[in-house]
């Protein structure tokens, strides 16, 4: 017997920059300005030069055409049965010009009531999250991102219009995706460029710390507009185990899982653990005292994590667990980890938790129209069985959401044919295709365990 509430919300997400595209009725993001390519990681870090070259293919200005195919796209996932999905506003529809815009965008707000009615129009709750990686590019332009405190006011009247306009339909509000992404991915995550003469961490923590403020306006909106509503913020939850059993190893743990777990701490406990602070310190981040009050007092309702895989730290650094299989693109496998990461961090926080991202980016093969892509059903059953152990373990889970509903741009190479989604889509690695939309093996696969509330996961 699976052990699923029977309001659990069953469902998928996707996000603005890398499915919508739209580009002609909205203003450029930061992944617009990245190329496509296996290289493409450094970039997500520093774009080098973020003024668009005509002759290079970048991927999101089309993503997968959400913005011409919302109905035909929700239809299909009213198909599978999905109880939530979980996309993103574009800030970049909303004020294309930002500050120079007196008001929002109309057009772009009547786009997401659209979708937002669309999904409700099939019982499917709408899940907003305000930012994934598809920031406006004017905001790295003109203020280099949240290193700058006013990029947060700017966030704070982007975040009053959306909420506003959707709280009567919209209950449950994601500030950011993978939040701690920013670790690695300062330009996509945060919008920032490191200044020439300027320490990366010390830009960072700036950064860090104008991001927890803004999630906590966010906290804050929305409960001052309506105190039943929820907010969480995406975690990657990517573990890291120690290599050994030496002790050395066992400190090296503790010290990567810092990097992620401090932004989680602050925003569900609303105070800073005591290295973080020393950090934060030491790289001469300024504070200030009606922003920390701020913070305190809005935490989050809900956890947020994406989980994909695990990792291994030892003094010489993190890589691989070479116990572990991989995925063509060289992720791990590992779906007795997410059970151990939902008892980890319920144990922490005792709050709500909803998986919002879990998945395999693999490429598809069309044969006779059809996919089967029965690796990926495998893959999702092994990491669903091992929630209902979590569940069964005392884990508070309201949502399971995998990635993606269908085939999106992929965040760390651009490629199309690395596919997540449900839904096949005829967009190819060049930018040929027909956009044509085919139901894959795995979609009538979580038909079916939304129906039986995961009870039947059999091919
Ligand atoms: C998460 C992101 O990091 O993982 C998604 O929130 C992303 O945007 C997903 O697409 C899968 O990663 P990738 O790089 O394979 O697309």
């Amino acid at each position: 017997m699976a052990h699923f509430k029977q309001d659990f919300l069953w469902g998928s997400s996707i996000s603005g920059g890398q499915c919508e595209g739209g580009f002609s009725t909205r203003s450029e993001t930061v992944v617009d300005m990245i190329p496509q390519g296996r290289g493409r990681g450094r970039y997500l870090n520093d774009p080098e030069d973020y003024i668009h070259e005509q002759d290079i293919f970048y991927p999101s200005r089309d993503g997968v055409e959400f913005y011409e195919h919302y109905q035909e796209d929700i239809a299909l996932y009213a198909q599978m049965g999905f109880k939530a999905l979980r996309f993103s506003v574009l800030w970049s529809r909303i004020f294309p010009k930002g500050d120079e815009d007196e008001t929002p965008n109309e057009a772009g707000l009547a786009f997401y009531d659209h979708v937002i009615d669309e999904l409700l129009k099939y019982g499917i709750e709408p899940i907003i999250t305000t930012i994934h990686f598809d920031m406006p590019l004017w905001v790295v332009k003109r203020y280099n991102g949240f290193y700058n405190r006013k990029v947060v006011s700017l966030y704070q009247r982007y975040v009053e219009t959306i909420v506003q306009r959707y709280h009567d339909r919209v209950k449950y509000w994601i500030s950011f995706c993978e939040i701690n992404g920013m670790n690695h991915a300062l330009y996509m995550v945060g919008g920032t460029l490191v200044p020439e003469g300027k320490d990366r961490e010390e830009v960072l923590h700036q950064c860090i710390f104008h991001k927890l403020l803004a999630n906590a306006i966010l906290v804050k909106t929305c409960h001052d507009i309506d105190a039943s509503l929820k907010v969480g913020c995406e975690i990657a939850a990517t573990p890291v185990y120690p290599l050994t059993s030496s002790p050395e190893d066992y400190m090296a743990m503790i010290q990567e899982r810092r990097k992620d777990s401090r932004y989680a701490d602050v925003m569900v406990k609303g105070s800073f653990p005591y290295y973080f602070l020393d950090e934060l310190k030491q790289y001469h981040t300024v504070m200030l005292s009606e922003d920390m009050k701020m913070i305190q007092e809005n935490t989050l309702d809900f956890i947020a994590p994406s989980y994909y895989r695990t990792s291994v730290v030892s003094s010489t650094g993190v890589k691989n667990n070479p116990q572990l299989k991989e995925t063509a693109f060289g992720w791990t496998v590992d779906p007795q980890g997410i059970r151990s990461m939902l008892n980890e961090l319920y144990e922490r926080y005792e709050k709500p938790i909803m998986i919002v991202e879990n998945g395999l980016g693999t490429p598809d093969e069309v044969v006779d129209g059809k996919i089967h892509d029965d690796y990926r059903i495998d893959y999702l059953r092994q990491h669903i069985e091992q929630i209902d152990l979590a569940i069964q373990d005392g884990v508070d889970l309201i949502g399971y959401l995998t990635w993606a509903a269908m085939d999106v741009v992929s965040t760390s190479e651009g490629m199309l044919s690395k596919r997540y989604g449900f839904i096949y889509i005829d967009r190819q690695d060049d930018g040929t295709g027909t956009m044509k939309r085919l139901k894959k093996d795995s979609f009538y696969w979580y038909q079916k365990v939304i129906k039986t509330h995961g009870e039947d996961l059999s091919d």
